[in-house]
Order: C-alpha cells, then sequence, then structure tokens
C-alpha cells in the first residue's frame, strides 16, 4: 500500500483543527482557537467551547481540503480524538468525523490526544527528507493546560503505560492561575514567560512539589503544582499587605524556575530509571522557554536524545491525530467504525 492519505479531527479542549497527512507528510494543518472567548473568564469554559467548535468545525475542514489540494475520495480513512479531553468539545468532533466517514464509506478511527502528541513527531521534518522513527522506547513528557504526563512509549499503536501524572493541577493550569493572580491577561504560559525574561529566577525559592524522596519510594514520578500556586499567592498577598511593591517579573522567573526544575528533573529521572534513551516533548507548555532550555541541557548531560517538535505542533491540532491515524493505518490496527464515544475520561 502507498502511504496512507488521512484526515484528522482534534476537538478535546479550545482548539478546532483539521490535519491531513500522507505518512508522515503535512499536507494541512489548520486550527482555529477559542482562547480569546475563554480570556475574560481566565480559563477554558466548556459551553463556549462547545459552542465555538460548533461553528469553526466546517470551515475548518474545509480549509484544510483546500490546503491539502486533495480529492475527498482518495482518502484512505479519517481519525478523530476520541479523548480524554472535554465532553461538549469531544462529541463536535467525532461528530462531524462520523459524518465525513459515513458519507464517503472510508474507516473512521477514534484516537487517544495523548498519544498524537507523541507521534506528531514524526511529522517535524522538512519535505524533501524522510521522517526519523520514534524510538522505541521513548519517554513522552506531555505538559498543558489539560495534562501534565510522562509516558513510557514502547509503541504509539499500542503498549503505553503512564509513569508520572499531575496529582493535582496541570502545568499549564498553574501557569494560567498564577497569571491571574498577578493580574496578567489569560493564557497565563506566554506573558509570564516573557515576563520572566526581565526577572531573576533565583529571586524568591518556591516551593518543588513532590521531590521529597516521592520517587524512590514509590518508582512514580508524579506531579503537584497547587502547593506551589498558593505558595506564590501568600507571597504576593504578604507583599500586597506590607505595602510594598509586587517585583513581577522576579515573581514569574522564580516561578517559572520551580516549575522547569521539578518537571525536568523528574522527566530526566524516569528516563532513566525505565533505562530510556530518547524523549520527547508536547502540549502548549512545551513551548516554554526555560523548560526547553534546562530539558535540553539536562537530557544532554544524561545522554538522552530530546526530540522538541516545533511549537506549532506541540499545542493541540489535527495534524497529530491524522499522523496517529496513518500510523494507525499502516500498523493494520481494525477501525473503530461509526459507533465510537466520545471519552472524556480515555486513560
Ligand atoms: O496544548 P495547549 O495549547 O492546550 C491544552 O491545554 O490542551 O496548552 C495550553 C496551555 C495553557 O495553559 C498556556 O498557558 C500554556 O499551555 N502555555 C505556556 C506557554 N505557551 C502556552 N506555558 C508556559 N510557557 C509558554 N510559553
Ligand atoms: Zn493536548
Amino acid at each position: 500500500m502507498s502511504e496512507p492519505l488521512v484526515l484528522g479531527i482534534e476537538s478535546s479542549c479550545d482548539e478546532t483543527s483539521v490535519g491531513i497527512v500522507r505518512g508522515e507528510h503535512l499536507l494541512a494543518n489548520e486550527v482555529a482557537s477559542s482562547v480569546e472567548l475563554h480570556a475574560r473568564f481566565g480559563g477554558v469554559v466548556p459551553e463556549v467551547a462547545s459552542r465555538a467548535h460548533l461553528e469553526a468545525i466546517g470551515p475548518t475542514l474545509r480549509r484544510a481540503i483546500e490546503t491539502a489540494d486533495i480529492d475527498l475520495s482518495e482518502l484512505d480513512a479519517v481519525s478523530v480524538t476520541a479523548g480524554p479531553g472535554l465532553m461538549g468539545s469531544l462529541v463536535v468532533g467525532v461528530a462531524a468525523a462520523k459524518a465525513l466517514a459515513a458519507c464517503l464509506n472510508k474507516p473512521l478511527y477514534g484516537l487517544n490526544h495523548l498519544v498524537g502528541h507523541v507521534a506528531v513527531d514524526l511529522l517535524d521534518h522538512p519535505d524533501d527528507e524522510p521522517a526519523r522513527p520514534i524510538a522505541k522506547p521513548c519517554l513522552a513528557l506531555l505538559v498543558s493546560g489539560g495534562h501534565t504526563q510522562l509516558l513510557k512509549v514502547d509503541d504509539i499503536t499500542g503498549g503505553i503505560t503512564e509513569v508520572g501524572t499531575t496529582i493535582d493541577d496541570a502545568a499549564g493550569e498553574a501557569y494560567d492561575k498564577v497569571a491571574r493572580l498577578l493580574g496578567l491577561p489569560y493564557p497565563g504560559g506566554p506573558v509570564i514567560d516573557r515576563a520572566a525574561q526581565q526577572g531573576d529566577p533565583k529571586a524568591i525559592r518556591f516551593p518543588r512539589g513532590l521531590t521529597a524522596g516521592h520517587d524512590m519510594v514509590k518508582h512514580r514520578f508524579d506531579f503537584s503544582f497547587s502547593g506551589l500556586k498558593t505558595a506564590v499567592a501568600r507571597w504576593v498577598e504578604t507583599r500586597r499587605l506590607s505595602g510594598d511593591e509586587v517585583p513581577l517579573n522576579d515573581v514569574a522567573a522564580s516561578f517559572q524556575e520551580a516549575v522547569a526544575d521539578v518537571i525536568t528533573a523528574k522527566a530526566v529521572a524516569a528516563a532513566q530509571f525505565h533505562g530510556i534513551t530518547h524523549m520527547i516533548i508536547g502540549g502548549g507548555v512545551a513551548a516554554n522557554s526555560r523548560l526547553r532550555g534546562l530539558l535540553a541541557a539536562r537530557t544532554a548531560s544524561a545522554g538522552i536524545e530530546l526530540r522538541r517538535p516545533r511549537p506549532a505542533l506541540c499545542t493541540d491540532n489535527g495534524a497529530m491525530i491524522a499522523c496517529l491515524g496513518a500510523q494507525v493505518v499502516k500498523a493494520g490496527l481494525a477501525p473503530s467504525g461509526l459507533t465510537i464515544a466520545a471519552n472524556s475520561g480515555l486513560p
């Protein structure tokens, strides 16, 4: 079989996106984000996201098909994020994918969003060069507004074990909450990242959650960010109560340092514990300058090869679901069929 032509739909959170790939080659990746609609609420409002998906899905599909310049009858499969994510958001993508697959009489695959973040690395190469295979095993570090996970990936078409997750807030959620308490706009990640570049990361020593022997005892590499968020809130409040100015840039830099320190230390420790020499990062927080820099340094000194897909492929997008779909088709897995349901809690 020639390289499979797959259209993938992603709608798990606040991005409506459609990607089209031929094997490991990216033909289109159209993204419509409702992030601005959520800004005044300081976080994603599920009902608002769901309505926005409904409005955006048709035009986004059309744009992707035009950009890829394909005839839909040539598609080998349609794939869609089945979960995890917000239920009201997922169902829009799943319904659209079912309609498309039914009309075109093509196989339909319901896929795991998190695995899509790993598969997308296959697309991160120049057009005239072949894709680099994903190492087996590799460690995936997924950090976004909805997830903070370390996954041991033996094979992206099956064989994935979670070796760490957050026990409270996701990393991006911590960024968004700290931005809010500093009076900065949503989404907080990029704003704090910029402010931090003007600040001193050593100005305030904020706590590093779950780092006191936790890993050694349980062989788990879990994260906790709610204590850090509370520590920042207390520090800022104390300053305000005593009438002192809050040094925004120093708070941003010190908070960012705590997040990057704990995430990179755990990711490297998990890779070493499991004897893994390749790591892939994904999710919106993977765009963070300090996280990328510190992870590059720490993986290099640990002899771990790091793959950092370009930021547009790190945030939620349809191309990652199309790419995973193509891998699943190549692996000969059975389609999910038209009866698949969205599953917000998909592991
Ligand atoms: O993957 P994503 O686009 O959507 C999901 O949450 O699934 O990630 C969005 C999250 C937000 O919490 C945002 O504040 C964070 O990623 N983010 C960043 C940066 N850019 C986006 N966090 C830290 N530094 C950044 N440069
Ligand atoms: Zn995601």
